[in-house]
């Protein structure tokens, strides 16, 4: 994911009213997201901006199906305005969703982000990959059909993801 440029504000000028604006502060909190820890550049950086490997497609799914029911249960609806400001206020005003649809997860901070799935009731990465039916169902059934070092080579790589 490309992101341009390249700092990070808060207040940014993108945030609906009745939360902070950029004339409410004297200066805002700027964060360049390229900036170099213990020597070197957490991101990719590129001419304007930055590159953040997301590790998410940020779209819904529906995990749930008839064999892998661990994310069929929820109550509250997704993507509901719950606070304050009227809809008008975002830019892209929320739209309700069914409520098994499910934001795919960043895996970028896979690494030390337990415990997983949007109730934080699973405990390891290969349980987490394990309860993906519905729209996932298929690739989580190539998953647990690869020899076990494949396995262990994929959740290794997870481990690498964190945001330390
Ligand atoms: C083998 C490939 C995949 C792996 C290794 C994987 C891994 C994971 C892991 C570890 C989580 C939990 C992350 C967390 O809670 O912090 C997760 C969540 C999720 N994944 Fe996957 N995934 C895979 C394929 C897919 C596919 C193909 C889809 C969609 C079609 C998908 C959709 C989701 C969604 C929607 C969540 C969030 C569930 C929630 O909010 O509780 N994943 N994935």
């Amino acid at each position: 994911m490309k992101l341009t440029p390249r700092k990070f504000s808060e207040p940014t000028p993108y945030n609906p009213s009745g939360n902070l604006q950029v004339n409410d502060v004297s200066k805002p909190l700027i964060w360049d997201m390229n900036r170099y820890i213990n020597g070197r550049s957490l991101l990719k950086r590129h001419r304007q901006g930055t590159t953040i490997k997301a590790f998410t497609d940020l779209k819904r799914h529906n995990l749930c199906d008839e064999d892998y029911k661990h994310f069929c249960n929820e109550q509250i609806t997704q993507g509901s305005l719950l606070g304050f400001a009227s809809a008008e206020d975002f830019t892209v005003p929320g739209v309700p969703r069914p409520t098994e649809d499910f934001l795919t997860r960043k895996l970028w901070d896979v690494a030390n982000s337990d415990p997983y799935g949007h109730r934080g009731d699973l405990t390891t990465i290969t349980e987490g990959v394990y309860q993906h039916g519905g729209e996932a169902h298929q690739v989580r059934d190539e998953f647990f059909d690869l020899p076990q070092e494949d396995k262990d080579k994929i959740v290794e790589f997870l481990k690498t993801l964190g945001v330390f």
